[in-house]
């Protein structure tokens, strides 16, 4: 079966669950999954009962989409992603994103946790995602190209859409919030950057690195979504960070700012 019948497949079997139609999709990052516990009039569908949905293997994301409402606007939420460095077809890691699109979402808000590489983050900042640098080595564009889907050499000079970044820019100004804009680089990971790399990647005009989200945004783009991105700066890149890292880290950082992530998302969705 092709990409195109499979997503139809999919969407067709959500539909079936549930009848409302999502104008927002919400992909949540690493340890922060709670906010989908927040929606209102809720249906929840693990992955695994999805048609072509995969299963999920990292410790603190859950696997399954959340739909509901907040504050009335309807929006489909994925409590954990896909990763590359599981070993899934790079194909397969951007599926629900077209999910979320053929169910009928026209924004798409991804968000992760990141090391900080610009010395302006600290770990517990939201940097709101300004453009990124895909060095994942793969695009999940590659293969042949289904027209029905999107455009053979889509144009990725405005990923992050400019309405989207001022909705999270107000938000976070009336919250007390600190705004950071910045560049986020993907690598495939699972392994954390060296010292080296991450200098490296600092000269390449990267502010926060991490292992997802690059290749959710550039599919929702080939689908004609617009994009918004939120990091969690969860640690210090590698070399900055006088300590060794760990997912632990990363998840209990994810934990501390949980509360303000909530609130943020909560006071943008419904103005997207
Ligand atoms: N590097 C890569 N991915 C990450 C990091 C990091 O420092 N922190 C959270 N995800």
């Amino acid at each position: 079966m092709n990409i195109f019948d499979q997503m139809n497949d999919a969407a067709g079997f959500i539909k079936s669950r549930n009848a409302l139609s999502p104008e927002v999709g919400v992909i949540l990052g690493s340890g922060l999954g709670e906010f989908a516990d927040t929606l209102e009039e809720k249906t929840v569908i693990p992955y695994e009962n999805i048609p072509h949905f995969k299963k999920v293997g990292v410790k603190g994301h859950t696997g399954q989409l959340v739909m509901g409402k907040i504050k009335g606007r309807p929006v489909a939420v994925m409590q954990g992603r896909y990763h590359y460095y599981e070993g899934h077809d790079i194909r397969e890691v951007v599926f629900p994103v077209r999910v979320l699109c053929e169910l009928g979402i026209k924004k798409l808000l991804l968000t992760n946790a990141a090391g900080g590489i610009n010395s302006m983050l600290l770990p517990g900042d939201l940097m709101i995602i300004r453009d990124h640098i895909n060095m994942m080595g793969v695009n999940p564009l590659w293969g042949e190209n289904d027209e029905r889907l999107g455009p053979r050499f889509p144009d990725m000079s405005r990923v992050y859409d400019e309405e989207l970044i001022n909705i999270i820019a107000d938000a976070m100004n009336s919250m007390g919030l600190g705004v950071k804009k910045g560049v986020y680089l993907a690598l495939s990971g699972p392994s954390y950057e060296t010292p080296a790399e991450i200098k490296m990647l600092s000269v390449l005009g990267a502010d926060a690195v991490g292992m997802s989200t690059v290749p959710e945004a550039i599919v929702a783009r080939h689908m004609g979504a617009a994009v918004a991105g939120i990091s969690c700066i969860s640690n210090l890149a590698a070399g900055i960070s006088k300590t060794p890292l760990s997912h632990k880290e990363v998840t209990e950082t994810a934990n501390r700012v949980k509360g303000h992530f909530i609130k943020l998302l909560t006071a943008i969705i419904p103005k997207f």
